[in-house]
């Protein structure tokens, strides 16, 4: 039995590739290596827990001596680095935790793989999972291909880039098997709601000011979380050596028209009369930094694994909002805590 470990499966993404790998690899054993901040949630993947093959372990990739006791307590055969701060509005409040969890987080796991597959790297792969945002902003034109340079603009995607940097070194270094993915804006079920869909959603029901950064002219290019845990899965296995692919949704959105969608869905869903959740639309100050537009050149993971977005936009957002609408009860929860305290202070 292949013991595979997955970190940040409480998270958003996470969640969604460690219930892909629970249920679709029974004779894998999976690890759920997650700290348990702010944006983990064992609710996430309750539907999962009791698997047999399923065990989770609570603790922070910082650590270096858990992670190498967990290492060489388990001699893992595979890992899928998910675990991340992944949420740019704080890593300009607070940038060494980003460097600490993103950039040393994962050359402690970078490490440990290093050290305990030494001898026989036959068989092994480490997956770390990126984002598109390291390849900086885009203007109108053009798209992110995997030889476009890395050129960061926040603290979050330098340290996503700083982490990337590190794995390729230890590919070429120490022959370490790795994959890596960039991939562009996910959204779905599960995601914490300081993100912009989540957010705005949870705002929309109660009522809530909708803050567009600046004039809402950038661009994202969205994507529905499962078809990432698609993709995730296909790379995992199929993916070659040494090899990095950007992962998109071929969905470019305005924030400013994906908001007033979303405001005109919310609005039948919720069965209030038309305009009225776009009434709670607020200019707010620009995020400093603020990238222009992101857009994901897929045609190479098309082309060799033959992946591509299998959900519509138009379905994967109202499966989204059906979740949510279904689900207040997670959102209550979720946004409780020191969530509150987060909001006060971003939007004040
Ligand atoms: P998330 O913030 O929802 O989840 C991150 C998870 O990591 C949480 O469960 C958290 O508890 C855990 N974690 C954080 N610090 C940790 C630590 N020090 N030790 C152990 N666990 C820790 O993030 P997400 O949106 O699910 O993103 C997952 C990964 O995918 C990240 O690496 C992110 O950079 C990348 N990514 C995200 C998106 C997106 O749109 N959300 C797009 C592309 C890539
Ligand atoms: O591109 C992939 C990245 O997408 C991931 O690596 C990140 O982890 C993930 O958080 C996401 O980053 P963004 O900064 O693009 O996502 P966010 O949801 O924070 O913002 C999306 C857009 O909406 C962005 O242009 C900023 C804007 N925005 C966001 C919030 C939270 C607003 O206008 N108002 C808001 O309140």
């Amino acid at each position: 039995m292949k013991k595979i470990l997955i970190t940040g499966g409480a998270g958003f993404i996470g969640s969604h590739v460690v219930r892909r790998f629970v249920n679709k690899y029974p004779e894998y054993q999976i690890f759920n290596l997650d700290a348990l901040t702010y944006a983990g949630n064992l609710e996430n993947i309750k539907d999962i827990e009791k698997q047999p093959n399923y065990t989770f372990v609570k603790g922070d990739i910082v650590d270096e001596i858990f992670i190498n006791e967990l290492f060489s307590i388990h001699n893992f055969d595979g890992v899928l680095h998910l675990a991340a701060e992944s949420h740019v509005d704080r890593s300009i409040e607070d940038p060494l935790a980003f460097v600490k969890t993103n950039v040393i987080g994962t050359m402690n796991l970078l490490n440990a793989a290093k050290n305990q597959w030494k001898d026989n790297f036959y068989d092994k792969r480490f997956y770390h999972i990126s984002t598109d945002e390291v390849y900086g902003s885009l203007g109108v034109e053009g798209l992110f291909t995997e030889t476009t340079p890395y050129d960061p603009n926040s603290p979050y995607s330098a340290s996503k880039a700083s982490s990337d940097h590190f794995v390729r070194a230890y590919g070429e270094t120490y022959g370490l098997p790795y994959v890596l993915t960039n991939c562009s804006n996910n959204y779905g079920s599960y995601h914490f709601p300081e993100k912009l869909i989540p957010l705005f959603i949870n705002n929309i029901i109660n009522n809530k000011p909708l803050p567009v950064y600046g004039d809402g002219n950038y661009t994202r290019d969205w994507l529905f979380v499962e078809d990432h845990a698609i993709a995730i899965d296909l790379v995992f296995h199929e993916g070659k050596n040494h090899e990095t692919y950007n992962i998109g949704g071929f969905n470019e959105w305005k924030n400013i028209d994906l908001v007033k969608l979303l405001c005109q869905i919310m609005d039948q869903k919720l069965g209030r009369p038309e305009g009225s959740s776009q009434s709670l639309i607020t200019y707010v100050k620009d995020r400093p930094g603020h990238d222009l537009r992101y857009a994901i050149d897929a045609t190479k993971i098309n082309k060799e694994l033959g992946w591509k977005p299998s959900v519509t936009f138009e379905e994967g957002l109202e499966r989204t909002i059906n979740w949510y609408l279904n689900n207040e009860e997670w959102l209550k929860n979720v946004t409780s805590g020191s969530y509150k305290d987060y909001y006060k202070k971003q939007y004040s």
